[in-house]
Order: structure tokens, then C-alpha cells, then sequence
């Protein structure tokens, strides 16, 4: 009998969607090109250890955060919004109350936020708001690269996707696709907007930050955006795609920037936003394709690396995986 951890409603806080992420990076000013002339992100501030970016349709300041670093660069923190400064309030009791710590902090041009840590050790930012900013989506003239509209979600690789999907289930995350091979589970979609995923879970060793996703406002635009990656000398950071998920029923590429942090660029997700929209449960023991729904796999690189979280370990789960990698593919072809 498989278990699918249930979404406690109403929830003890809000959550409205995942909405940030801050990285470390060796070379500011080679990211900056990367995001803004790739990607097409805007630069909402710049201060010299430290860069603010989000998606042309944003009007929050930022979805991105770049911070320079003389070391290994890594994910430093990952964010969600919640509906309210009393559901900040209420997360605070939530994470503390399991034993995690829970602090408040100033961070700039966002609310009052909280820092805490998922039970997979996942180090969490929540606020309410941030400072507004213009939106610039119809500024067609000031559009570069793939012209990333918005952040929609990111993927973190743990040991115990069960462990993951129910935390995240008590505080009102819907589950949309559930993989497991036989009993055990192997990757969990988490949402709390009205598509498929905001948290993604995979089955690997972390925790770790394998990817983040903006949507784009079509195929054309991952092209345009795999275009400039190759004619700024970044066409060996196209890592895998463009091509189509079999499960994410999307079109895909994934970029690595040039510290190695990888970005997926997709077109707008389908709804998912009706309360009876339930999990789907996929067992995927003997399938050859798990990621895509035709072409070739992605690199073992894909499969296995993936952004450290700052001063966070990996553990590893149990050997086996489903996926088989271009190169493994390759030799048996
Ligand atoms: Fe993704």
C-alpha cells in the first residue's frame, strides 16, 4: 500500500509560492552577463558584494540574489512568501516547535524574515513582502536573451523524499506527481499556487540545490536563449535540452552559470489549482525514460551534481536509481 503524505487543511501558516534564492558566485560581473543577457533577468540593485535580479514581469525586487564569494560557491538560502506578516509569526511556532531554529532577521528590501531550516536540513527564508519594483515585461526594446518573465520553482535533492513531501505536506503544500520505483518514493512535485510545482524533491544525495526554474513565454525563447548562450561562449553551459518532460509536461533546457548553479528555462505550466486535483502516483520500476519524453538523456553530470547549500552536509540514500545518463546511453547504443 503506497503512502502519500496528506495536506494538512487549513494549513498552520499561509505559504504563497516559492519566490527566491540566494547563491554564491566566484565572479559577479560574469554572472551578471550570464543572467541579464541569457537569461534576460533585470537588475533591480547592485551593490559591490552583492547582486539584485528577478524576471521582466516581476514587481517584486527580487528573485534572485548573487552574493560574491572568495570560496566555494554555493546556494545559501532558499525562499518562499507567505500570505501575511502573522503567517510569519505562525511559521516561527511551526519550525521551532519541531526543534528547528527559527530566527528573525532584516534583510534588505524584504519584510521582516524569517531563517529556519526544513527537515532535510534545506536552510529556509520566509517573508511577507518585499519593496516594489516596476514591472518591465512590455518594455519589448530592453528584452535580451530568453526574456525570463517570473521564478516558479526549484528542485532540491535529498536522501528521504517521504521525509521531505510530509514536512511540507503539514504546512499545506498540495502534492501533484508522486514517482517511486516498487515502495519507495523517488520524487515528489510540492505546490502551493495554482501549477505544478513550487519545491521539487528528488531522491539523491543532499540536501542540495540540483535547479531553479523561470518560465519563459515560449519554446522560441529557449532557443533565443541557447543562441546567445552560444554566441557569448557559454554553448558547453547548455547542459541538457531543449527537449520535452515525459512527468513536468513541459518543454525544458537546463543552463549551468558560470559558477556551475544550474537554471531551467519553461514555457507557462499547466493549472493545477482545483482542490480534487489529487496526487498522481507513477511507478516507474523498468521505465527507460523518467525525465524526457524523447531524445536523448541528460548527462551523468545532470544527474549527479548538484549546488551544495552553504555549511550544510550531504547524506546519501541507499544505492539505485532509475535514470539512466546520456553517457550510460551512449554505450549501449
Ligand atoms: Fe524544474
Amino acid at each position: 500500500m503506497v503512502h502519500i503524505p496528506k495536506t494538512s487543511w487549513p494549513p498552520p501558516f499561509r505559504v504563497t509560492r516559492a519566490s527566491h534564492l540566494t547563491y554564491s558566485v566566484r565572479d559577479l560581473s560574469r554572472s551578471r552577463e550570464f543572467y541579464t543577457q541569457v537569461l534576460g533577468l533585470v537588475v533591480s540593485d547592485e551593490e559591490r558584494d552583492t547582486l539584485y535580479l528577478r524576471g521582466v514581469e516581476e514587481r517584486s525586487h527580487h528573485s534572485l540574489v548573487l552574493k560574491r564569494t572568495s570560496g566555494t560557491p554555493a546556494c545559501i538560502r532558499t525562499g518562499l512568501r507567505t500570505y501575511d506578516e502573522e503567517d510569519l509569526d505562525k511559521a516561527k511556532s511551526f519550525f521551532a516547535g519541531r526543534g528547528l531554529p527559527a530566527e528573525f532577521v532584516e534583510a534588505p528590501y524584504q519584510s521582516r524574515t524569517l531563517h529556519t531550516f526544513d527537515s532535510s536540513g534545506t536552510p529556509l527564508e520566509l517573508c511577507a513582502s518585499m519593496s516594489r519594483v516596476e514591472r518591465v515585461d512590455q518594455k519589448f526594446e530592453a528584452l535580451h536573451g530568453g526574456g525570463a518573465l517570473r521564478f516558479d520553482h526549484y528542485q532540491v535533492t535529498v536522501p528521504d523524499v517521504e521525509k521531505a513531501a510530509s514536512f511540507y505536506a503539514e504546512f499545506g503544500f498540495r502534492i501533484g506527481d508522486y514517482m517511486m520505483i516498487g515502495d519507495v518514493p523517488i520524487g515528489v512535485f510540492l505546490h502551493v499556487k495554482d501549477t505544478l510545482y513550487d519545491v521539487v524533491f528528488i531522491r539523491r544525495p543532499g540536501p542540495a540545490l540540483h535547479h531553479f526554474g523561470y518560465i519563459v513565454s515560449g519554446i522560441n525563447d529557449i532557443i533565443r536563449a541557447c543562441d546567445v548562450a552560444g554566441s557569448l561562449g557559454y554553448g558547453d553551459n547548455v547542459e541538457f535540452g531543449p527537449g520535452r518532460h515525459s512527468l513536468g509536461h513541459s518543454y525544458y533546457v537546463y543552463l549551468l552559470d558560470p559558477d556551475g548553479h544550474r537554471v531551467e528555462l519553461l514555457p507557462p505550466p499547466i493549472y493545477y489549482g482545483d482542490r480534487d486535483d489529487g496526487p498522481l502516483v507513477y511507478d516507474l520500476s523498468g521505465v527507460s525514460r523518467v525525465t524526457e519524453s524523447w531524445g536523448l538523456p541528460p548527462r551523468q553530470n545532470w544527474l549527479t551534481n548538484a549546488s551544495p547549500f552553504e555549511g550544510v552536509a550531504r547524506t546519501s540514500p541507499p544505492p539505485g536509481g532509475p535514470e539512466p545518463s546520456l553517457e550510460a546511453y551512449l554505450r549501449m547504443s
